[in-house]
């Protein structure tokens, strides 16, 4: 008897996880409109600068495409994933969805007709966003030209590629929970907190991942990975050998080059582009948040968050690790045929434009070469919202060793007692990593 009623409960118990994972599993389908809704055009106005504080643009146009028609690939340690047409086109796009469906899309990351979407679409952090901000940018997207696009298949791995598991991802990391202002702080801080935790979505990048590429909380902006860049922590800015102010920051952050630190390169430019059109207020708000973030994580081992000229590994210091002197003349013989025109001292771009010399830019100073590497390999490609900003690629006109040499040279100008180790390696990865996109 007793163990009948046993095996009763445990089959309840079991009936009733099935039924909390069915429910987990499965969202319903929202209706789509019969026809395209009126667009309230101030309310078209303001999403638009929304959009732009979201990077809309930069996911979901790829290259040479139509505006926020899609197709961008997104290469994830899951596989390749693509975005999506979000203009307002009915069949390939999002025309024929109602504002609830958009809204549920923003803060629950699932689809019109009820899939789940991969956290590559950083709803996490738009959940933070206000009913006003979604509203906006859905009028906004409504407003744009409409394009039949459709998004090519993607290519996710088992069992990344059932898209239901995304429910147990999302339980461990979607927060539905709107920022509201903290009380005891200004008005200024308030903004700069919304736009970084909210639509800028800066942790997404700025924050170390673990290994379900979930954001680890406890080192949150302490400095993330990103396409083989690293994005440094946003945290101790203000304490660092080399600290930033406000001013530099609002420069920085404006697709503007800071004096000591350098300018946007690799994944940060195309944000700084987008902010660069979003009023200096915004720039400034940003700037007084992130300065008040202490350097919890200066400490930690993660080595993009390193503070200036510390080298990566424990005894990388002392002579015997200093670079040689034959290396050095290569690397400033490389540096004054390929470089000197634009980065010499004597250089128009430093002369006339004021821009920083090499020596202390944070791609030079950070405690791991990936960033200048990086640069050299992929140069900064030209954009039409920063005409003066382009570098050319060297990925196919120096090979490892040259690259190496230069690294080895720029690293000793600025950081002469802290080099970097094993350095044509780290360029031979970077580029074999480069080229499997
Ligand atoms: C970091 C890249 C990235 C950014 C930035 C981004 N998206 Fe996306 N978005 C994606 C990807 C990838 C998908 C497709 C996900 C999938 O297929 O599971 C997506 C999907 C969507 C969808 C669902 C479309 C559908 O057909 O299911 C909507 C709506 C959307 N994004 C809106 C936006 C808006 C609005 C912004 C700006 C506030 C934005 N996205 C910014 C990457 C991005
Ligand atoms: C798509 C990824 C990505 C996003 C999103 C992103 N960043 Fe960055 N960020 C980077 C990378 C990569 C670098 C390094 C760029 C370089 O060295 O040229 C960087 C550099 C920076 C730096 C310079 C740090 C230093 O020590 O030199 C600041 C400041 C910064 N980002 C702020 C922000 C803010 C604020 C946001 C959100 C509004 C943001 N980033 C969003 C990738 C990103
Ligand atoms: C045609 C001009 C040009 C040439 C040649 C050039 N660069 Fe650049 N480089 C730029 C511009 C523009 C930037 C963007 C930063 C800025 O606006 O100051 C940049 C940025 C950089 C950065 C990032 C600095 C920062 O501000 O964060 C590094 C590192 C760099 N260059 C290294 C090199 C090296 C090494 C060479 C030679 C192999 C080289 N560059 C050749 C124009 C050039």
């Amino acid at each position: 008897m007793r163990r009948g009623t046993l095996y009763r409960a445990a089959s309840l118990i079991v009936v009733a996880g099935l039924i909390v994972c069915a429910a987990m599993l499965w969202r319903p389908s929202i209706d789509p409109l019969a026809q395209a809704p009126a667009v309230d055009e101030a309310s078209a106005r303001r999403g638009a600068r929304v959009a732009e504080q979201g990077d809309c643009a930069v996911c979901h146009t790829r290259p040479g495409g139509a505006y926020m028609a899609g197709g961008l690939p997104l290469v994830t340690p899951f596989g390749t994933l693509y975005t999506t047409n979000i203009t307002p086109d009915r069949d390939t796009g999002i025309g024929s969805w109602p504002p609830e469906a958009f809204v549920r899309a923003m803060r629950h990351g699932v689809s019109r007709d009820g899939h789940f979407l991969y956290p590559a679409f950083p709803y996490v952090h738009y959940s933070k966003m206000s009913d006003g901000d979604i509203s906006d940018v859905y009028a906004y997207l409504m407003s744009v030209d409409p394009v039949s696009a459709r998004a090519p298949e993607n290519h996710m791995m088992f069992p990344m590629n059932f898209r239901p598991l995304v429910s147990f991802w999302n339980l461990l990391f979607l927060r539905d929970d709107r920022l509201t202002d903290l009380p005891d702080r200004s008005a200024q801080w308030n903004r700069g907190r919304y736009l970084v935790e909210g639509a800028g979505h800066c942790s997404s990048c700025h924050t170390p991942l673990n290994f379900i590429g979930g954001e680890k909380g406890s080192e949150h902006l302490g400095g993330g990975l990103v396409d083989g860049w690293n994005a440094p922590a946003l945290t101790g800015m203000a304490q660092r050998s080399n600290p930033w102010t406000a001013e530099q920051l609002v420069t920085y952050l404006r697709a503007g080059v800071a004096g000591h630190h350098g300018a946007a390169a690799g994944p940060m430019l195309p944000v700084s582009l987008s902010l660069a059109q979003l009023p200096e207020a915004d720039a400034q708000a940003i700037a007084d948040y992130l300065l008040s973030l202490d350097s919890n994580s200066l400490d930690s081992n993660t080595p993009s968050s390193g503070p200036d000229c510390e080298a990566t590994g424990a005894a990388s210091a002392g002579a015997a690790s200093r670079v040689s002197a034959p290396a050095l003349a290569q690397g400033e013989a490389l540096f004054a045929g390929a470089c000197a025109g634009c980065h010499g001292g004597g250089a128009p771009m430093r002369t006339i434009d004021g821009r920083p010399g090499l020596s202390v830019v944070s791609a030079a100073t950070a405690s791991d070469p990936r960033n200048l590497i990086k640069t050299i390999l992929d140069g900064i490609p030209m954009s039409d919202r920063a005409p003066s900003h382009y570098m050319p690629p060297f990925a196919d006109t120096l090979d490892d060793a040259h690259i190496a040499a230069l690294a080895g040279y720029l690293r000793n100008q600025a950081c002469g007692a802290a080099p970097w180790r094993d350095l044509q390696q780290t360029v031979n990865t970077l580029r074999q990593e480069g080229q499997s996109k």
